[in-house]
């Protein structure tokens, strides 16, 4: 019988909806900004080989926030230098919110950006139709690789697109995050026909070894206040159960017994810490720097 789960990804509005509540609710965004301006940016330093112009591409880059901090740094260690910038990620809202970043955002000459309002898959159709080859000094792929057939494909198609110096860069949740603990018990109830929804920074590291890919990584630390889970009628906690379960309407339409057990994992001690009346999911990141 096909299950009455609807997958979060399925449905653009609704995902772009949640996302934004997991962003207002977790240090996401904010333990991300620390680890480009204390780690990532001496990395950035040494790519391009001395060029006078560098090609970056970013695959899933959302509303472009990350994506920012990152060219400001890339200007910052190659001053003088020209960017192209590649922007791939399927979904028109997070596009048209990164095009209006952009607009207000100051200092960004230099700097030229291509838009591709497509996936990963399609993009990759596209560079095999063109005549020239690619080659790009940084990739980055953060918080995305869950939405692809094959994480796997992806990371070797990209990795491969990269010049001499170049860099890729992964985020994707820890194996020592809540996700982590409630995926592995749940992942064959939650059942989104994607089975790569539910991986984290473990699985990720096992393919990079079995490609013999050189790799530093980094934990981020990281919280997401789910209080608003427990509470009865309430619109932000249901975004946010959609949000961690991958599900649309995941309160309303799960089994009672399957949302049951959700949530009281999600109040459990090995995801989430509880602490002056807040519940805390453990969110934490893993960043994965790749040499070409
Ligand atoms: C969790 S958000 C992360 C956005 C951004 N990188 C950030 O960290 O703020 C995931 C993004 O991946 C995009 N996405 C989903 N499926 C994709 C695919 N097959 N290829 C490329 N991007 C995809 C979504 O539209 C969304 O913008």
């Amino acid at each position: 019988m096909a299950s009455p789960l609807k997958c979060l990804l399925g449905s653009e509005s609704s995902y772009t909806k949640s996302f934004q509540i997991f962003l207002d609710y977790s240090t996401e965004h904010q333990c991300m900004y620390e680890f480009i301006d204390t780690i990532l940016s001496d990395h950035l330093s040494s790519i391009g080989n001395g060029k006078s112009v560098l090609n970056v591409l970013g695959i899933g880059s959302g509303k472009g926030q990350i994506d920012l901090r990152i060219l400001s740094y890339l200007k910052l260690k190659h001053p003088g230098v020209s960017i192209n910038n590649e922007v791939m990620d399927p979904n028109e809202e997070h596009l048209k919110s990164y095009r209006e970043l952009v607009a207000k955002t100051p200092h960004l000459e230099n700097i030229s950006f291509t838009w591709n309002r497509m996936t990963a898959s399609e993009y990759k159709d596209k560079l095999d139709k063109e005549t020239e080859a690619r080659k790009f000094d940084f990739i980055h792929m953060i918080q995305m690789l869950y939405y692809v057939e094959d994480p796997d494909e992806v990371i070797k198609y990209f990795h491969g697109l990269l010049a001499q110096n170049g860099k890729l860069l992964i985020i994707i949740v820890s194996g020592n995050s809540g996700w982590e603990r409630l995926w592995t018990e749940y992942k064959s109830q939650l059942c989104c026909t994607n089975s790569s929804i539910y991986i984290t920074s473990d699985y990720i590291m096992k393919t990079l070894d079995t490609f013999g890919l050189k790799y530093q990584h980094f934990d981020i630390p990281s919280t997401f206040n789910i209080t608003e889970c427990f509470g009865a009628n309430n619109e932000i906690g249901d975004l946010m159960l959609d949000f961690l379960t991958e599900i649309v309407n995941f309160r309303a339409t799960a089994p009672p017994d399957l949302r049951d057990h959700v949530l009281a994992l999600l109040r459990h001690p090995d995801c989430t810490l509880e602490k002056d009346g807040k519940f805390l999911f453990n969110n934490t990141l893993t960043a994965i720097i790749v040499e070409s």
